[in-house]
């Protein structure tokens, strides 16, 4: 399994301190999260943060854009080296172009679904997508309640995948912990996204070891 703790649970005013720490530790990857105020009721960071990032992240950056209108904003994310892009489902009326667009930049494409999306909206681009983003929150927030329907959602995009035979992963992004981890991996995910859950713990480095042993 692929862990991703979300830097929008760190410490800003010693952000350096907290991309070391997950440098150091056995999470994955960095899940980076760019909300617009519009899309979501919500504003975090832009480009000079992306930067900062950047310049000491040594693990691959996972771009979740919650913004209208990615597809104006995807080169200059690419140009900050991430390895994936996730655009949001809902703001995109021209998905499949979307998604060519960030392939041709040689990012890894995702798209990312709010909890009322149903998965059908994939099926004639799944072979297309890198990485299906599973909301299992309302996009805006950290540390709010895993919604449970997720389980039911995994296993239908699990389904979907196969279907296709496509290589895509999956990732949930909103409320995990180790609470809820082991049940998510067994239903067919991937990645598990987790900000307050790691960033909240008293030892991270420790809180991220014993989500990872959960697959050993
Ligand atoms: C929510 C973000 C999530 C968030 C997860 O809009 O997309 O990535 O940071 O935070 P937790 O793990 O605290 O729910
Ligand atoms: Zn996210």
């Amino acid at each position: 399994m692929i862990l991703a703790p979300s830097l929008l649970a760190s410490d800003f005013g010693n952000l350096q301190r907290d991309i070391e720490m997950i440098n150091k530790s056995e999470a994955d990857w960095f899940h980076i999260d760019v909300m617009d105020g519009r899309f979501v009721p919500n504003i975090s960071f832009g480009f000079p943060v992306l930067k900062a990032i950047q310049a000491h992240a040594q693990k691959p950056m996972d771009v979740h854009l919650m913004i209208l209108e990615p597809e104006k904003y995807i080169e200059e994310f690419a140009s900050y080296g991430v390895e994936t892009i996730s655009v949001h489902a809902e703001a995109c009326p021209h998905l499949h172009r979307t998604i060519q667009q960030i392939t041709s930049l040689g990012c890894k494409a995702g798209v990312a679904l709010n909890p009322h999306t149903p998965v059908s909206v994939l099926e004639y681009v799944i072979e297309m997508v890198d990485l299906v983003v599973l909301m299992s929150v309302n996009p805006g927030f950290g540390g709010q309640k895993f919604i449970e329907k997720t389980y039911d959602k995994v296993r239908d995009t699990k389904a979907l995948i196969e279907k296709y035979n496509a290589k895509t992963k999956i990732e949930i992004d909103g409320g995990v912990s180790i609470a809820n981890a082991k049940q998510l991996l067994d239903a067919g995910a991937d990645v598990l996204v987790a900000g307050s859950f790691v960033f909240g713990a008293e030892n991270p480095t420790q809180t991220i070891k014993e989500m990872k042993a959960l697959v050993r």
